[in-house]
């Protein structure tokens, strides 16, 4: 340290015995603080002589005595406010003490204080809480900071930074001392800022001055200054419509500024319809909503809440959700028919509408988007016919007797995913149409019956079925009316009309009618009906109901006739031939002949076979004049039938003989004259007709040849033959039923006889030469009668044909 500088700085105070010293404190140790040779006087001698000395009273050292010198120094650190605290001015006291003589010097040293402390304060930090509705003017006490140093050297200003809320207030009080405090001059929102940081500071009047700061906290109080903020004015939101009970579907949120309890907030809904109260449910606490209920797209597509925010202090703030059901394919799509016709006819045509029907689907869009389809391989078909509605129509022929009814499975499918489908199956049937006739199983039959039956047999029973339906097939028989045999049908069958039984309605004659073709009908209950026929030929089957009728000889009452048999014959002479003939056939119309009894001996033979009686031995003479044979003609039936003839044989040489032997039959002479006249008169008339019947035929001949030779130039005329009628009569001992006629035409010299036999039909043919060449059926009787063999054959032909 400059010594020459800190001594100008001195304030020398020269007084008796006294001096006074100025020294600032804090100097170093040996800076000089005055020299007393110099202030008090003394020389460097009495210094040496006078061994001077410093004396305290406290014994405190601070300043020491260089006694070479003679200068007082800093003898050990001297802080003023140690020494003094705050008492100014400071001093130092001491005496100075010279022996030889005593000498007494009193020194005072006045410390004077430098700028060595800066302010400070006793905390570091100071916090305040200031509830932000304070209003401005509330005022905040602070301390006041310290500083050891005194005058100027101690506070003199304070400056609170920043001040856009607070501002510094310093109040002198009256005993000196100042007291400072924060006054609120803006008011705060904690909202906007929490925390103020302010930094007070305390400043000297030092020079340089010193500072020293504390910091102060402000910390703003809440108060419930905000109103609840939902996030957002209007929630939307998607939900669909199978949302099961208990989502949470949304979380609303809003937002308070405040806190410390002001920012708890209680959602509810504010104002709503009942049907959405029971539905969704808010949580208070957390504002989450949550399905409660069963959401139904199809009942209700939205819902509008308004929801409430509040807090404590009750103020509030609203919003709106608006939730949008969303469409889940939850609906089956729904067949409803509305009309039907059932059954249907078989004969409605193609396209024929059956049903209408109608589809909905609740759902919407794809999921309420329908598709309708039948099963397969039905005659049906599904057509749209405007929206939801469909008809079902017939798309083929449709035959009630291929396929009487149809189970139609009508299945709706919407196109949701995944679809959901529904079946309807409607029974259809089918309802009968008459297009079927009955049907016999055969077309043609043939039924026996034996002659002489008894009226009322049954013949035949037809059967016809009908694949249609009911009454469509409900058949009746009838018998068709035609002629038969110059009567009408009925008047031989009945048919009932039920069973179908075909009736015999007199007794039959083989003898006249040997067959019948007779027609039945059957026709159904329709409308119009349908029938069918059947042909039934019915065949009369020959009784053995008639005895052989002899026709030659000629049987009459005097059995004048007699046969001569010259006594000259020999054996095997052929007397006579006894014809007979059965009009029964077959069997029963095969005749044998015997002899029932002969005179004397036998004379004569019957053959068995042809009726031939011939001698077997030569006459003698005893043999009597006049022969009487019985001949039994018999027919083969079961049991048999025979007929007698009495054949009167003469065995003469002359008629005289005969006549002599037979006189016993003159009694009858006039009775014979009177036939004989008949007779010849007959015979004239008889003779006199078949004349002129000879003259028309002839005459109706030639014209017709005269025609026909135009036409033809050579025409051969027909050569009839007739064949054996008994094939093998001894053989097999069987006769055929049926016998054919063969008539062969030759009408060209190069073509063999040709037959046209016919023996199914049983028609006799003839060819007509004058005709055309064309066959003839013939019907009507004919009558042919065997030359030798056989016997005469009536045979009736009947021919009925059903259709052409
Ligand atoms: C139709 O359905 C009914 C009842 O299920 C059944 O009795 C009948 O046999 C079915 N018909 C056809 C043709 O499948
Ligand atoms: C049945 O026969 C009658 C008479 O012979 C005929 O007119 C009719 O056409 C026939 N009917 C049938 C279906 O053949």
């Amino acid at each position: 340290c400059d010594s020459g500088g800190q001594r100008a700085a001195l304030s020398f105070n020269m007084a008796f015995g006294q001096v006074r010293y100025s020294v600032p404190e804090e100097m170093t140790t040996g800076s000089v603080v005055g020299n007393i040779i110099q202030d008090l006087g003394l020389d460097v001698k009495r210094m040496k002589s006078g061994k001077p000395r410093i004396f305290t009273e406290d014994g405190s050292e601070y300043i020491g005595l260089n006694t070479e010198k003679g200068t007082l120094v800093v003898a050990k650190r001297i802080d003023r406010e140690e020494l003094c605290n705050q008492v100014s001015p400071c001093s130092l006291h001491f005496q100075i003490i010279l022996e030889n003589p005593m000498e007494l010097h009193r020194i005072d040293v006045e410390v004077t204080d430098i700028n060595d402390n800066a302010p400070f304060f006793s905390k570091k930090e100071y916090s305040f809480q200031v509830i932000e509705s304070a209003s401005p003017g509330a005022r905040y006490s602070l301390e006041s900071a310290k500083d050891p140093d005194v005058g100027h050297n101690t506070v003199q200003t304070y400056k609170l930074n920043p001040t856009d809320h607070f501002k510094l207030n310093v109040v002198s009080l009256p005993d000196g001392t100042k007291y400072i405090e924060m006054v609120l001059h803006t008011s705060l929102d904690r909202e906007k800022q929490e925390e103020h940081k302010l930094t007070l500071t305390a400043f000297d009047g030092g020079n340089p001055e010193k500072s020293g700061f504390v910091r102060i906290n402000v910390v703003v109080l809440d108060a419930n200054d905000n109103a609840p903020t939902f996030s957002q004015s209007v929630y939307r939101l998607a939900v669909p419509e199978n949302t099961s009970t208990g989502t949470v579907i949304l979380t609303v949120s809003a937002n308070d500024k405040d806190e410390g309890g002001n920012e708890k907030i209680v959602y509810s809904f504010s104002q709503h319809t009942d049907s959405a109260l029971s539905l969704f449910n808010m949580d208070p606490q957390t504002g989450e909503i949550t399905v409660v209920g069963k959401l139904d797209y199809e009942k209700v597509k939205h819902y509008e809440i308004n929801i409430e925010a509040m807090d404590k202090g009750g103020l509030t703030d609203t919003s709106k959700v608006l939730i949008e059901v969303t469409d889940i394919n939850d609906n089956a799509p729904v067949i409803s028919i509305i009309s039907l016709s059932n059954p249907i006819p078989e004969d409605s045509a193609p396209d024929t509408v059956i049903a209408m029907l109608n589809i909905k689907d609740a759902d919407s869009d794809k999921n309420g988007q329908v598709k309708c389809f039948i099963n397969k391989d039905m005659p049906f078909k599904i057509k749209s016919s405007s929206s939801n509605f469909y008809s079902l129509m017939s798309d083929d022929i449709l035959d009630r007797e291929t396929v009487p009814e149809y189970n139609i499975t009508i299945t709706a499918m919407d196109e949701g995913s995944p679809p959901y489908s529904t079946s309807k199956t409607v029974n259809l049937r089918i309802s009968d149409i008459n297009d079927h006739a009955p049907m016999f199983s055969r077309s043609f039959s043939t039924a026996f019956i034996t002659e002489n039956n008894s009226p009322g047999m049954t013949l035949l029973s037809v059967k016809a079925s009908d694949k249609d339906y009911a009454n469509n097939a409900r058949i009746s028989y009838f018998l068709e009316d035609s002629q038969l045999n110059g009567r009408s049908a009925s008047a031989y069958f009945s048919v009932n009309a039920e069973s179908g039984q075909i009736l015999a309605v007199r007794s039959f004659d083989y003898e006249q009618i040997k067959e019948f073709n007779i027609c039945v009908k059957a026709q159904d209950g329709g409308s119009p009906p349908l029938s069918s026929n059947m042909t039934v030929k019915v065949m009369i089957q020959d009784q053995n109901d008639n005895p052989p009728q002899v026709l030659y000889p000629v049987q009459t009452g005097g059995s004048l006739v007699a046969e001569m048999v010259p006594r000259s014959a020999d054996v095997g002479y052929l007397v006579t031939k006894v014809v007979a003939v059965d009009v029964d056939s077959g069997q029963n119309a095969w005749l044998s002949y015997k002899l029932q009894k002969a005179t004397d001996r036998a004379l004569f033979e019957v053959g068995l076979q042809n009726g031939e009686i011939r001698t077997i031995r030569g006459v003698t003479d005893k043999d009597a004049v006049k022969q009487r044979l019985t001949v039994i003609v018999e027919d083969n039936g079961q049991p048999s039938r025979s007929a007698t003839v009495i054949v009167n044989v003469a065995v003469a040489d002359s008629f005289p003989e005969v006549l002599s032997e037979f006189t016993d039959y003159t009694q009858d002479k006039e009775y014979n004259d009177n036939l004989t006249f008949y007779l010849v008169l007959a015979l004239a008339v008889v003779s006199f007709l078949f004349i002129t019947c000879l003259v028309v035929i002839i005459s109706v001949k030639i014209y017709r040849w005269r025609q026909s030779r135009v036409l033809y130039h050579s025409n051969l005329p027909v050569i009839p033959y007739y064949p054996p009628r008994y094939s093998d009569t001894l053989g097999t001992g069987t006769l055929p039923h049926v016998y054919n006629y063969e008539v062969c035409r030759t009408n060209d010299s190069r073509k063999s006889d040709c037959k046209f036999g016919t023996v199914g039909s049983q028609n006799v043919l003839i060819m007509d030469p004058s005709s055309t060449g064309t066959m003839q059926r013939i019907q009507s009787e004919k009558n042919i009668l065997d030359e030798a063999d056989s016997p005469l054959e009536v045979r009736t032909v009947i021919h009925e044909m059903c259709s052409p």
